[in-house]
């Protein structure tokens, strides 16, 4: 399954990637984690001592290369084969975790004044590192621009974390929108940070409100704060928590899904295996 968070800033989505992968690898699962935040941050939350990331080579956008093929029409082609990818840029975070991350866009490069080229190393890496790894757990940026350059087309499912305000919800709500536009099979929301069950009713009924599957409730939880305070993961500060364990019952549920086939990807597409 590849995966991906996304979400407003702040909203929780590199605590749920991190978490998410940590309970996996400790299922046995092998992991390969994707850092697609310009200001990456997934090592720390993945268990990685601030030494070890600071380490890390970031993968360079050029990985990537836009070819034309005889019709005209572009695509994206890797540089390298999945294994000097994986052999040159990723990182071990733990036993059963391989880390790969994004990094910065170069800047001052001509024609690269954007984020698109860096967007399009994303895109086409998730797309390329498919054989890799039960799991694909990219974290991305905040905001929707990169969903609409289409980093996100190739991931089966998107959890979109929100917070139990209005303006959260409602980029929650815009960003279920393009995913379903762009045929992710599985777009959830992850209920996060609610302190009440006011609150928790809040992003509840919003979700019902407005046709979004909740996958998973993740109260605010002190100890994560604690956390983020000590500079370790939650996963290793605090296993026994409530919020890690509002993760572990969404790894289920993912597991759960994973097994089970796709929704089709669109109306118009066959049904699958359905006979007459
Ligand atoms: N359920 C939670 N309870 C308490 N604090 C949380 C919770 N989820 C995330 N946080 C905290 O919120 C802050 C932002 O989380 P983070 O995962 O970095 O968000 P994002 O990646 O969306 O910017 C961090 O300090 C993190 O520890
Ligand atoms: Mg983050």
């Amino acid at each position: 399954m590849k995966i991906a968070t996304v979400g407003k800033g702040g909203s929780g989505k590199t605590t749920l990637a991190g978490t998410l992968a940590r309970i996996f690898a400790e299922r046995g699962q092998r992991i390969v984690a994707i850092d697609g935040d310009p200001n990456p941050n997934l090592a720390l939350t993945l268990g990685m001592t601030p030494q070890a990331a600071d380490q890390i080579t970031y993968i360079p956008p050029s990985i990537m290369t836009l070819v034309k093929d005889e019709a005209g029409n572009s695509r994206l082609e890797a540089t390298m084969s999945n294994a000097s990818i994986m052999d040159k840029f990723a990182v071990r975070a733990n036993d059963r975790i391989d880390l790969i991350v994004m990094g910065k866009p170069a800047h001052g490069t001509a024609g690269t004044g954007c984020m698109c080229s860096s967007h399009r190393a994303v895109r086409g890496l998730i797309a390329e590192l498919t054989d890799i790894g039960e799991h694909t757990i990219t974290d991305m940026e905040a905001g929707l621009e990169h969903l609409k350059r289409g980093t996100a087309r190739n991931v089966d499912m998107m959890l979109v974390v929100a917070e139990p305000y209005y303006r959260s919800l409602e980029a929650a709500l815009r960003t279920c929108e393009l995913a379903r536009e762009l045929n992710i099979p599985f777009v959830k929301v992850v209920s996060n940070k609610a302190r009440s069950d006011e609150d928790r009713a809040a992003i509840a009924t919003f979700c019902a409100k407005n046709g979004l599957e909740v996958i998973g409730e993740v109260p605010f939880d002190e100890a994560f704060v604690r956390a983020e305070q000590q500079g370790l993961s939650p996963y290793d500060h605090a296993p026994g928590s409530v919020g890690i364990g509002a993760i572990r019952a969404i790894a289920d549920a993912i597991a759960m899904l994973a097994a089970t086939p796709p929704p089709p990807a669109s109306v118009a597409g066959h049904g699958a295996g359905a006979t007459a």
